[in-house]
């Protein structure tokens, strides 16, 4: 039996992690602590929200009494930390949350899990998930690897960067068996709408305008949500202590391509004239520092751990504007905020 704490499993990634794990693995107890931000969701985890395996804890990873009193009373083997601030466009409007989330609660954690395995980190992991954004941003030609210097350009990215350099100081100084992985963009089901696909996605059947920044030349790797939980499975169970794996999908994108295939699928699902959808495309003032390009080599993941993506960019994009048009309820329901009353009702004062 193993109990692995997952931090920030009610939101877009975590969730889709969280449902691998407990379904995967019943002889495993699954921990989701997270703090329910705005981006954090229980509906997400409605399917196995009962599942034995499976406890949600509601508490902050900044804070130390929250964070140890759950160690405490937990004994964990191993940490998988998504729990993050994660929009950049909300970075450059309020950096200071970043800072506290994603740098302090990080080292909460790393404090927290050297304290409790300090006697013994034998078969011990703390797994951080980070992005591909700490890399910087690249021109026409390369990819990022490894062994790319951090060079990030956003207080999203650089807190990251700062996380990753704290999870790392942690290996070399105190031993902590630690691994990180950094992924590119994500994309498919229970993605909040901030994010580009569901915020299109949202406003073409609504028939308002696709706001694209700059001249939409701006170039991102994507990669089906459930492939990029497929790859921390992976990691988890058969990455090296003190390694880093980059995990991509092998799939750039310019913004407006992205956007006129998204168009027509758009089309084609609503059954509406081609064309249609793409009138909608708006061109918006350039979101500050904007990163260029994004682009993953995932040699070494694929190499040594024989991970892959599964899905054809196509086939990914396809199922999740179905997803989005079956689920309608639930993007409602985070557009109007009713989704954060669904704790108090599921957990009441707990
Ligand atoms: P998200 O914003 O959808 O979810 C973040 C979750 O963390 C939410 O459930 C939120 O409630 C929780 N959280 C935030 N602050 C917390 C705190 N102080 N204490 C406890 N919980 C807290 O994010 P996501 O897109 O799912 O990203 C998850 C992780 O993956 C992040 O670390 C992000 O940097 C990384 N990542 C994301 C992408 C992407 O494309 N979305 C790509 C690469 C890496
Ligand atoms: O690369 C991994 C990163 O991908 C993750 O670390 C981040 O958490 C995640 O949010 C994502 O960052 P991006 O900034 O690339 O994602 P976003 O969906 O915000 O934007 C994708 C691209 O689309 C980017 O070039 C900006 C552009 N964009 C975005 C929005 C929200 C638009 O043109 N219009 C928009 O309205």
């Amino acid at each position: 039996m193993k109990k692995i704490l997952v931090t920030g499993g009610a939101g877009f990634i975590g969730s889709h992690v969280v449902r691998l794990l407990v379904n995967k693995y019943p002889q495993y107890k699954i921990v989701n602590l997270d703090a329910l931000t705005y981006a954090g969701n229980l509906e997400n985890l409605k399917d196995i929200e009962h599942a034995s395996n499976y406890e949600f804890v509601k508490g902050d990873i900044t804070d130390p009494k929250t964070v140890g009193r759950l160690f405490a009373t937990q004994k964990f083997d191993g940490i998988i930390h998504l729990a993050a601030e994660s929009h950049v466009d909300r970075s450059i409007s309020n950096p200071m949350e970043f800072i506290t989330t994603n740098i302090v609660g990080t080292v909460t954690l790393l404090n927290a899990a050297r304290e409790q395995w300090k006697d013994d980190f034998g078969g011990k992991l703390f797994y951080h998930i980070s992005t591909d954004e700490v890399y910087g941003s690249l021109g026409a030609e390369g990819f990022f690897t490894e062994s790319t210097p951090y060079d990030p350009r956003s207080p999203y990215s650089a807190s990251k960067a700062s996380s990753d350099h704290l999870v790392r100081a942690y290996h070399h100084t105190y031993g902590l068996p630690v691994v990180i992985s950094n992924c590119s963009n994500n994309y498919g089901p229970n993605q909040f709408p901030e994010k580009l696909l569901p915020l299109a996605i949202n406003n073409i059947l609504n028939k308002k305008s696709i706001p694209v920044y700059g001249k939409g030349d701006n170039i991102r790797d994507w990669l089906y949500v459930e492939d990029h939980a497929a790859a921390i499975d992976v990691i988890f169970h058969q990455g090296k202590v003190g390694e880093t794996y980059n995990i991509g999908g092998f799939n750039e994108w310019k913004n407006i391509d992205l956007i006129h295939l998204l168009c027509k699928v758009m089309d084609q699902e609503l059954n509406r004239p081609q064309g249609d959808s793409a009138g909608l495309i708006t061109f918006v003032k350039d979101r500050a520092g904007h990163d260029q390009r994004y682009a993953i080599d995932a040699e070494k993941l694929s190499s040594e751990l024989g991970w892959k993506p599964s899905l054809q960019f196509e086939e990914g994009l396809t199922k999740t504007v179905r997803w989005y048009l079956s689920n309608q309820e639930w993007m409602n329901r985070v557009l109007s905020g009713a989704y954060e009353s669904y704790y108090n009702e599921q957990y009441g004062d707990r």
